[in-house]
């Protein structure tokens, strides 16, 4: 056994749905993990696996734990990894969609408020999101102009008390923008989560990654 066999990987995640939809995949690896983020204050969580530790971080930082090899790969949605991309390029490799934790990334506005209409006149836009890069450029795309908002969460309400025409949010069942009286008017893009790999550690860990990845790639459907 060489050196870099015995070596500790680290994986990190957020908890909620992609920590549930992460474990099923991890235990076709053959790992379990007995302590669950939501009862734990633990940040750092050991598995069935000697060699595998998980590091619990917000779901937008853990393309950075990745990219600076605090973490050898992680998991993170194609909307955080599409942002994240456009203000760090480079760095990460995304070699599987997990195909878990499966939303779209839309444009919603208030009930009643003529989107096609606004657009059609080169109307000016204000659009509240968290995303600003994916909505900078899907509006740069269509030719509109738009003043961007950037808020950290319940983008659903910005509409409702005018801060905002319109929102780039995630959308699953669309349950959140019909209890808000939204509708969501145009997709900017379909998303699921991927696993993402340093390169570095590809490299230098490839023997100790590499089961890992094709056990995750195996039980991706
Ligand atoms: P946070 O809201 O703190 O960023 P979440 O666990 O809600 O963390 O979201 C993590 C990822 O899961 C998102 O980046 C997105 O890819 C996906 N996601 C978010 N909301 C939903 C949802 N309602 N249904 C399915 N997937 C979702
Ligand atoms: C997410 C997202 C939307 C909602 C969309 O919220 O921010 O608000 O899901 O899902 P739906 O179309 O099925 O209603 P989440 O449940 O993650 O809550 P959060 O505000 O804590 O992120
Ligand atoms: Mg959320």
């Amino acid at each position: 056994m060489s050196n870099e066999d015995n070596e500790m990987l680290t994986m990190a995640l957020s908890k909620g749905r992609i920590f549930e939809e992460t474990m099923p995949l991890l235990e076709a690896a053959g790992i379990s993990v007995s302590e669950s983020p939501e009862s734990s204050r633990k940040l750092i969580l050991p598995t069935s696996d000697p060699r595998l530790r998980l590091l619990i971080v917000r779901a937008s930082d853990v393309p950075t734990y990745v990219q600076y090899g605090a973490a050898d790969f992680g998991i993170a949605g194609r909307d955080v990894l599409y942002e994240y991309a456009k203000e760090q390029p480079g760095g990460l490799y995304q070699p599987i969609d997990l195909n878990i934790a499966k939303c779209r990334l839309a444009v919603a506005v208030r009930e009643g408020f003529d989107y096609e209409e606004a657009v059609k006149k080169g109307a000016r836009l204000r659009v509240a999101t968290k995303y600003v890069n994916v909505a900078r450029e899907h509006f740069a795309k269509k030719g509109v102009y738009v003043d961007i908002i950037k808020l950290y969460g319940s983008m659903e309400l910005a509409p409702l008390v005018g801060l905002a025409d319109a929102i780039v949010d995630v959308v699953s069942t669309g349950g959140t923008l019909r209890a808000n009286n939204l509708v969501p008017v145009e997709d900017v893009m379909p998303v699921s989560s991927r696993l993402i790999v340093n390169q570095a550690a590809l490299k230098t860990r490839a023997s100790r990654l590499t089961p890992i990845l094709d056990a995750f790639q195996k039980a991706a459907v």
